[in-house]
């Protein structure tokens, strides 16, 4: 059998180049991952780090999450490693999973926010590997949006955010999982998840004894233990309701919103974009395919957001498998302005 090497195109290749070269230089690269886009920095740099806050008007008690492609990598990063972390390690990454260690002296307070903890993960997509690889440094990366924004998942809603204020984006095509990474703190018992994502706690206890939601998952009036998922998120500028129950009653919902359909947008499922005649609908995908839902969310978010409708109504999912990931965006995207029909 021939082994056939996959090569990078010329043009791909000088574009990873160079962005390995801003990131050396202390500058700040975009680039694809396999959740959503990251922000890249040299995460050994303060100052490249103290850039990243800058740029996304992030709050300085939100700690960043370091890219790693390999084991030594975390060794370096890190004070300790239990059996558990290196059994997450080896059978969830590469991919969509960030697991909070111990921090070592290596980790700098811009990154962790001055606490003892460090987040890491590493990324399955090829161009974010090469780049960690290439700019031969931990890549801090928080999501590549505006702080409050949805979470970009192509290279455009980047530059939309970000023009102007970093010097490079990769372009990587469309974010392949489409909402951020799960993370989980195995610092501490019980073992919490704080942001579900592709992997939910089921998941993980394929490989644990015991993992817990973080307790403001389930009641809001707890203050979550991740810092990040304490602020308002993913949000678009236009107000937005999220429908649950019965879609057959969606025509009566609608109906006593009182406002002409034509000045909402909808995300519907496909089933029930099929039953209504509305003008402005997005299908984000079958009504159980939460991998289609998640792949769409946020970019549809964002495009539904450029019409200047007054309303923007989605439908939301099960509160079961990957749809509790989704449940856990949107129920920030809306504020909490969820509507049982
Ligand atoms: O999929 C992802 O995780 C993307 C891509 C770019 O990798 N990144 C991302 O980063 O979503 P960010 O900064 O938007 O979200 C990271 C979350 C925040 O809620 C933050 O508070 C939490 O992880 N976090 C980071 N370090 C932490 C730590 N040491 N302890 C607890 N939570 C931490
Ligand atoms: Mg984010």
């Amino acid at each position: 059998m021939d082994t056939i090497i996959g090569k990078l195109d010329e043009q791909k290749q000088e574009a990873l180049n160079k962005a390995a070269q801003i990131i050396k230089n202390g500058g700040i690269v975009a680039f694809p991952t396999e959740t959503v886009y990251g922000l890249g920095a040299n995460g050994l740099d303060e100052n490249a780090c103290k850039k990243i806050f800058d740029v996304k008007n992030r709050k300085r008690d939100n700690p960043l999450i370091l890219h790693v492609t390999n084991q030594e990598m975390v060794e370096e990063l890190t004070s300790e490693i239990t059996d558990d972390q290196k059994k997450l390690m080896d059978n969830l990454w590469p991919g969509p999973l960030t697991i909070i260690f111990k921090k070592s002296d290596k980790v700098n307070d811009v990154v962790s926010c001055g606490g003892d903890t460090v987040a890491i993960r590493n990324p399955s997509n090829e161009i974010a590997r090469f780049l960690i690889n290439n700019s031969k440094c931990p890549i801090a990366a928080p999501s590549a949006n505006i702080s409050g924004r949805p979470s970009p998942t192509n290279a455009q809603d980047v530059y939309n955010d970000m023009k102007g204020k970093i010097e490079m984006i990769l372009d990587g095509g469309n974010s392949n999982i489409g909402i951020e990474s799960t993370v989980v703190d195995l610092t501490e018992k019980p073992y919490t998840i704080l942001r579900p994502g592709f992997f939910i706690k089921e998941d993980l206890e394929e490989y644990l004894d015991e993992v817990v939601y973080d307790k403001s998952l389930v009641d809001q009036n707890v203050i979550p233990k991740s810092p990040g998922q304490k602020y308002k998120h993913y949000a678009p500028k236009t107000k937005l309701v999220v429908i649950l129950g019965d879609m057959n009653n969606i025509k009566n919902f609608v109906e006593n919103l009182e406002i002409d359909t034509k000045e909402i947008g909808f995300i519907l499922s496909e089933e029930t974009a099929k039953t209504v005649d509305y003008e402005n609908i997005k299908i984000i995908s079958k009504r159980n395919d939460y991998l289609t839902f998640a792949h769409n969310i946020f970019s549809y978010l964002r495009e539904m957001d450029k019409f200047n409708y007054k309303l923007l109504v989605c439908e939301g999912v099960k509160e079961e498998k990957m749809g509790i990931s989704i449940m856990n965006r949107l129920k920030k995207s809306c504020a909490n302005n969820i509507e049982q029909i």
